[in-house]
């Protein structure tokens, strides 16, 4: 069979591997970026289907519009105007999972070659959402401050054609840091001078553990260049697959285009029971509850990482969100350790970092998830892994500059 030159970028990835080890009882795994499934508003959901499935309300089963039911745009507007980004119900698309609006950014930009400008790391699940496209990656490295703005000044004046940037700047995935006002406004700034796109992907933004998070992007835009990305799927469910994006009539109309072409239109009895659920129910209230307890899960894990970890090992501290990001001494290759000693011998996985880089992969890093597992989990899994690690990095030397004083940063960054 041949198949098309794209599938050439079209590989399995390392979650896809993780996941297979989820089949072993004793592992504890900090590697998927689940939310704790225990939060589920089961009991508002189910009264909210049981309402929507009778007959006199069949139309929920129906086919709908491709750009999403009107009152859940409504109601995805009214929330987001709520947090700051002025927005109207016509500048919604509705998404299957914030993952669609990847793909779609990607289908309505990138040409085989066309750069694409990423943070360094990044979200993986974009990689593998823009490989198909086969673009070229200019990355920008981050620190304890999101995205590194000068950088990325001195990445448009080399490519000064590149289709788009891409950033999660609110607990990003896989650092968990956020991107500091002044930084936001930089590149804003940066983005009109060079007149290129920009997508702000904010799946994690509602999951703030303390202060006031700084604005979106989209709000700060007066040229139309933001296509603001979110999702359901960390707020109230991953499995409705229920994401959206706001952009400029221009953009949104094209990518409405191409969600037609793709799935015709999110799952009906999804968007139907979402917008129900926000009408009839405390969603503000729902997402208190998240904070509560991953802020609580968050202090558990932070605080077992600095008792148990070597000195020479660094982890972020993240304001929200579900990842922390550990950098172990250059030379030490978090993979290799994972199956070697990690998995085998301490019966804990994470996800080895090398993956999250587009370009340059640097295999001194592992993204750790704290939101799924059970409070004790994360005791005895942190604690086997300091363990492991005492054994194995002793001898090694901390020197990766733009994570490695992280540790000793025990507030938040502002
Ligand atoms: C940064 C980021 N963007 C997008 C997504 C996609 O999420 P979904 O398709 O479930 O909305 C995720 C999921 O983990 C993510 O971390």
């Amino acid at each position: 069979m041949i198949f098309a030159r794209r599938m050439s970028r079209v590989r399995p990835s390392a979650i896809r591997e993780l996941l297979a080890h989820g089949a072993d009882p004793d592992l504890i795994s900090f590697g998927g970026g689940y939310p704790d499934q225990r939060l589920f508003p089961l009991d508002d959901l189910r009264a909210v289907l049981d309402d929507l499935l009778r007959p006199e309300r069949s139309q929920v089963l129906q086919y709908a519009t491709s750009e999403g039911l009107p009152a859940l745009r409504a109601l995805i507007a009214e929330r987001m105007r709520a947090g700051g980004t002025p927005t109207s119900a016509d500048d919604v698309l509705v998404l299957s999972g914030g993952q669609q609006g990847l793909d779609l950014v990607a289908k309505l930009l990138v040409d085989p070659g066309d750069t694409i400008i990423v943070e360094d790391p990044t979200f993986l699940g974009a990689l593998i959402a823009f490989a198909p496209l086969e673009p070229s990656y200019a990355t920008v490295r981050m620190d304890e401050q999101g995205m590194d703005v000068e950088r990325l000044a001195e990445v448009l004046r080399a490519n000064p054609d590149a289709k788009f940037i891409y950033t999660v700047p609110d607990f990003h995935n896989p650092t968990g840091v956020t991107m500091s006002i002044e930084r936001r406004r930089r590149l804003i700034e940066l983005a009109n001078e060079y007149d290129v796109l920009v997508l702000e992907d904010t799946p994690y933004r509602e999951l703030c553990f303390e202060g006031v998070q700084a604005p979106t992007l989209a709000s700060l835009d007066t040229e139309g260049r933001v296509v603001h990305l979110s999702s359901f799927s960390k707020i109230l469910a991953p499995g409705l697959r229920l994401g959206w994006l706001t952009a400029s009539p221009e953009i949104r109309e094209r990518l409405g285009l191409l969600k037609l072409a793709a799935d015709t239109q999110s799952g009906t009895l999804a968007m139907a029971a979402t917008a129900a659920y926000l009408k009839g129910f405390d969603i503000d209230a729902h997402v208190q509850r998240l904070r509560d307890v991953y802020r609580a899960k968050r202090d558990l894990m932070i605080r077992t990482i600095d008792e148990t970890f070597p000195d020479t090992v660094a982890r972020t501290y993240p304001t929200g969100g579900l990842f922390t990001w550990l950098t172990f001494p250059e030379g030490f290759d978090s993979a290799r350790f994972m199956a070697e000693v990690a998995v085998p011998e301490a019966k804990v996985a994470y996800v080895p970092g090398a993956t999250f880089f587009a370009v340059d992969p640097r295999p001194n890093h592992a993204r750790v998830n704290f939101s799924s597992v059970p409070e004790e989990q994360i005791v005895a899994g942190i604690t086997r892994l300091g363990e492991a690690l005492h054994r194995a990095v002793a001898e090694i030397r901390l020197v990766d500059a733009d994570f490695a004083t992280l540790t000793s940063q025990k507030e938040p960054v502002a």
